[in-house]
């Protein structure tokens, strides 16, 4: 597997153009402005995958919002979701009496963003708690966890791009896409 050539040249198709997806966080942002106004907010931000959407989305939204982050990992590396959520930090932010929208790159098994909400229900006590995902791969859904605020719904597909990387790879691409199998180990090529 060679990752010499450009990151753009690594893929097979384009899912979302760039101009596709801001323009959806437009839409989004419309509605978060509107839903939490006058509401003490604070997003959650679950690294790495969804920084550009943060970014891209927290800039449409007009609120006297907070920012927190949380490290989680759930693929270690992988295509398949591997069914155990880690926590790679000792604490989880400080959250009480605030309405908290929890952002992530993608809804797949559901086993991530359930137990974070489980984990901030539990420890944080929030006013409210709400999940916004740019993707939603419902395909491949064990949990029972429902994304209030939704990019777009995609097929049961591996994809990178946008915050969504394959072994690290990837998250700089303005866009989103599916990776030719050559870019992908013998043993996610199936998937
Ligand atoms: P879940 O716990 O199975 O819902 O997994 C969620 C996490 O898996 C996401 O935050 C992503 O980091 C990762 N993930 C799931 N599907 C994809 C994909 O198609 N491309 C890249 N990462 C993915
Ligand atoms: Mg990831």
């Amino acid at each position: 597997m060679s990752i010499s050539s450009a990151s753009h040249d690594h893929l097979e198709s384009v899912l979302f153009e760039e101009e596709v997806i801001l323009t959806r966080l437009d839409e989004l942002a419309v509605e978060i402005n509107r839903e939490y106004e006058g509401k003490s907010l604070t997003v959650v931000a679950v690294l790495h995958g969804s920084l550009m959407m943060m970014a891209d989305l927290l800039r449409r939204i007009r609120l006297p919002l907070k920012m927190e982050c949380l490290s989680v990992e759930s693929y270690h590396g992988g295509v398949e979701s591997s069914g155990k959520v880690s926590f790679n930090m000792k604490k989880i932010p400080a959250l009480s009496g605030d309405h908290v929208l929890i952002v992530d790159d993608i809804l797949d098994s559901g086993r991530t963003l359930e137990e974070i909400t489980r984990r901030i229900s539990n420890e944080c006590d929030p006013e409210s708690i709400r999940v916004a995902v740019l993707l939603d791969k419902k395909a491949d859904r064990v949990a029972g966890i429902k994304p209030d605020y939704v990019g777009f719904e995609i097929d049961d597909l591996f994809v990178v791009g946008y915050g969504l990387d394959y072994r690290g790879r990837y998250r700089n691409l303005p866009f989103i896409g599916t990776l030719k199998p050559e870019y992908l180990l013998p043993e996610h090529r199936s998937l």
